[in-house]
């Protein structure tokens, strides 16, 4: 195990039964509350924007560590969020959940043409949420040069719906 592998994996915490009965959660407010492990992480997410325009983070959690990833890459920094939140003309896509289907968006005019976006998330779980957001990001006019998540639950198998992406994941549990 690498030493940020350690870093990380020590600052997740395992919630049982949330939010629901059976699923067992991945926490990562300690991460983010230790100043050496958060940093080392946008550090190590920062280096695969090497040469990106943008990169997109995914709503909520994505926020959270694709901001500090944009500034520390030089890049600019764009939201994809659920439907309803963003104020102007949007993009949007579809994905299916456990029960029924959700719905993403992104701005319209949030890419130049052929910007190189890097897409960031905090988990890949069933790989529904970074799939539509590589469609939303290509049918807005960008290149998607990767996608990079702090932690992969293999199980879910997120990974095979993303075989035409670079994907890097910082931990695979
Ligand atoms: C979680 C997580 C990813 C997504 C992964 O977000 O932050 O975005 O689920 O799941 P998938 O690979 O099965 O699509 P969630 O929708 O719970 O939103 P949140 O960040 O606002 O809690």
């Amino acid at each position: 195990m690498t030493e940020l592998s350690k870093l990380i994996l020590d600052r997740i915490r395992d919630v049982p039964d949330y939010p629901k009965p059976g699923v067992l959660f991945k926490d990562i407010t300690p991460l983010l509350a230790d100043h050496e492990a958060f940093s080392a992480v946008v550090e190590e997410l920062a280096r695969l924007c090497q040469g990106c325009d943008k990169v997109v983070g995914i709503e909520a959690r994505g926020f959270i560590l694709a901001a500090p990833v944009a500034f520390r890459a030089g890049a600019g920094f764009v939201p994809v969020r659920k439907k309803g939140k963003l104020p102007a003309e949007t993009f949007e896509a579809s994905y299916d959940l456990e029960y029924g289907s959700a719905v993403i968006e992104v701005h319209r005019d949030a890419f130049a043409p052929g910007d190189r976006v890097l897409i960031v998330d905090d988990v890949l779980a069933t790989g529904g949420t970074a799939r539509a957001t590589i469609e939303l990001v290509r049918g807005a006019g960008a290149e998607v040069v990767g996608a990079a998540v702090l932690m992969e639950l293999a199980f879910l198998r997120g990974r095979e719906k993303l075989d035409d992406v670079d994907l890097r994941s910082l931990v695979i549990v």
